[in-house]
């Protein structure tokens, strides 16, 4: 084949694979197989010694020819081909802005959650330094032993308790948390903790297996019940409104003396009676009472100087009362028709 020929035929070899080369990754291999360093082209161009001298300037004429013919062809292909590309990008990225959005759920907080962030607010309000949490999973000791509870009183009996082990159990109460900050502070404190609780009882309207405290305390010198009444009235009007009255009944707990009942007006019924508050008119929030002596005592208190009160609240409870929530079970389940209406 002739130098001529032989170009003829790249030429119409490099027209033919530009035009069956799809993308322009394909149509670059083209350039490179023909027109690059290496290529076909350029090795004729290489070759032109060989071309006896009298034919020189017509196949180099020739070869220039082909190489601008190639190179117009390449720009022209890869036009076309980036043109596809583009076609086909937009056909599968295509977006139809008529189609209506997606419908993003938004959630609201829990009650539980909204009732302790007020009772927080209350509480910090009257000057309580709100304390986070402390340990679920609690011995015996703090929860009990420190709390002045005789070895195998009737009181614990009340406060059916989840044993890990004969030493460890699931907190029945907060009121461990008194023992645990004293233990690391000294007098005078004025301390809020909420938490959670469990106590292995016949889950009712009104009682669960697992349900939240608020345990706040006071230790200072001359601290009297009135002080005690003061803060827990306020806390039912912060909580429930001005019009809340509050009660508060003798009770019994082996860490506090004088220990009471605290109740407001039931929401239900607006203290007619009901079956929620058990005909009483009256919702019980919680416990409370004058520190004893031993717990303070326990913790290395000087009980000459030093007394306080404390106080327990169920969290559900306020809840219940707050939303007027007539099964405290509702603020487990999770369910969202019930959980958007806060
Ligand atoms: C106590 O737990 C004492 N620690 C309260 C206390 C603290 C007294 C400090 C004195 C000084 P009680 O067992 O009564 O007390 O529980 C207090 C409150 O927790 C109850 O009034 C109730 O509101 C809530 N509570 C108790 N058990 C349950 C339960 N099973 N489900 C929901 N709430 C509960």
């Amino acid at each position: 084949m002739s130098v001529m020929e032989e170009l003829e035929a790249l030429r119409q070899q490099a027209l033919a694979a530009l035009a069956a080369a799809p993308t322009l990754a394909e149509v670059e291999q083209v350039r490179i197989g023909y027109l690059g360093r290496k290529g076909a082209l350029t090795a004729v161009l290489r070759g032109m010694s060989q071309v006896p001298p009298e034919e020189r300037p017509s196949v180099g004429q020739r070869a220039n020819e082909v190489r601008l013919a190639l190179e117009a062809a390449l720009l022209e292909r890869q036009g076309q081909v980036a043109a596809e590309e583009a076609a086909t990008r937009l056909e599968t990225e295509r977006i139809d802005v008529t189609l209506p959005g997606r419908h993003w759920r938004l959630g609201s907080r829990h009650p539980i959650e909204i009732v302790l962030s007020e009772a927080r607010a209350s509480l910090v309000g009257m000057g309580f330094e709100v304390l986070d949490g402390g340990p679920e999973v609690e011995t015996y000791q703090y929860n009990f032993g420190m709390l002045n509870y005789p070895e195998d009183h009737p009181a614990m009996d009340e406060q059916a308790t989840f044993y890990l082990s004969p030493e460890v159990l699931l907190r029945t109460q907060t009121s461990g948390m008194q023992v645990r900050t004293m233990e690391q502070r000294q007098p005078p404190l004025k301390v809020a903790v909420p938490g959670r609780c469990y106590r292995r009882e016949v889950v009712t309207a009104t009682h669960s297996h697992t349900f939240h405290q608020v345990e706040g305390f006071l230790v200072d010198r001359d601290v009297t019940f009135g002080d005690l009444q003061g803060v827990l009235a306020q806390f039912a009007r912060d909580m429930f409104g001005l019009q809340t009255k509050v009660c508060f009944r003798p009770d019994f707990f082996p860490f506090t003396e004088p220990s009471a009942d605290y109740s407001v007006t039931c929401t239900f019924c607006q203290g007619s009676g009901c079956r929620l508050c058990k005909e009483s008119g009256w919702m019980e929030l919680g416990g409370c009472g004058m520190i004893h002596p031993h717990v303070l005592q326990n913790v290395g208190y000087d009980t000459e100087i030093w007394n306080g009160y404390a106080f327990g609240l169920g969290v559900d409870r306020i809840a219940q009362v707050r939303y007027g929530i007539g099964d405290i079970r509702l603020l487990a389940e999770n369910d969202m028709q019930f959980l958007e209406q806060f």
